[in-house]
C-alpha cells in the first residue's frame, strides 16, 4: 500500500487531561507520521458541518456541544496505509469494545468522550483534512 494521509481529531476529553503527548506517542510508535498539527477551539458551525453525517442522529445534539467544550488537536498523519493503521491503534468507537493497547481502550471515557476521531475512508480524509487545513499548513 502507498503512503496515504488520514485526518485526526485529539477531543476535548483528552485534552483537559494533558494526553496529548500520550497520544502522539502512539500515532508515531505506529509508524505514522504528523504532517499537520493545530491545536483550535472548534465553533458550532465547524462541529455541526464537519459531523454533518450525523444530523439526524440521537447523539447529533450532544456531540455538537461535547466537541465545542474546550480545545482540540486537528492533525494530519500520513504513512503507509494511513487510514487503517490509524483505525486500529484508536481502537473500536465505543471503549468498552475496544482492543487492548489502543488509545481508546487506554484513554477514552466513554463512547461519546472517545479521545480521538479517525477518518473512516481516504476519501473522508481528503475531505476533512481540506475542512480544517490550508494546504500550506501540511508539511510532508
Ligand atoms: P467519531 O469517530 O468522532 O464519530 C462520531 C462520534 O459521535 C463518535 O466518534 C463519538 O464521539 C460520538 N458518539 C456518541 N454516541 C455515539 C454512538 N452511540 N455511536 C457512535 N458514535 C457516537
Amino acid at each position: 500500500m502507498a503512503s496515504e494521509r488520514t485526518f485526526s481529531i485529539i477531543k476535548p476529553d483528552a485534552t483537559k487531561r494533558n494526553l496529548t503527548g500520550a497520544i502522539n506517542q502512539k500515532i508515531e510508535a505506529a509508524g505514522l507520521r504528523i504532517i499537520g498539527q493545530k491545536r483550535i477551539r472548534m465553533s458550532q458551525t465547524q462541529a455541526e458541518g464537519f459531523y454533518g453525517v450525523h444530523k439526524e442522529r440521537p447523539f447529533f445534539k450532544s456531540l455538537v456541544s461535547f466537541m465545542t467544550s474546550g480545545p482540540v488537536i486537528v492533525q494530519v498523519l500520513q504513512g503507509d496505509n494511513a487510514v487503517l493503521k490509524y483505525r486500529e491503534v484508536m481502537g473500536a468507537t465505543d471503549p468498552a469494545k475496544a482492543n487492548a493497547g489502543t488509545i481508546r481502550k487506554e484513554f477514552a471515557e466513554s463512547i461519546e468522550a472517545n479521545s480521538v476521531h479517525g477518518s473512516d475512508s481516504a476519501e473522508n480524509a481528503k475531505i476533512e483534512i481540506e475542512f480544517f487545513f490550508k494546504p500550506e499548513e501540511i508539511v510532508d
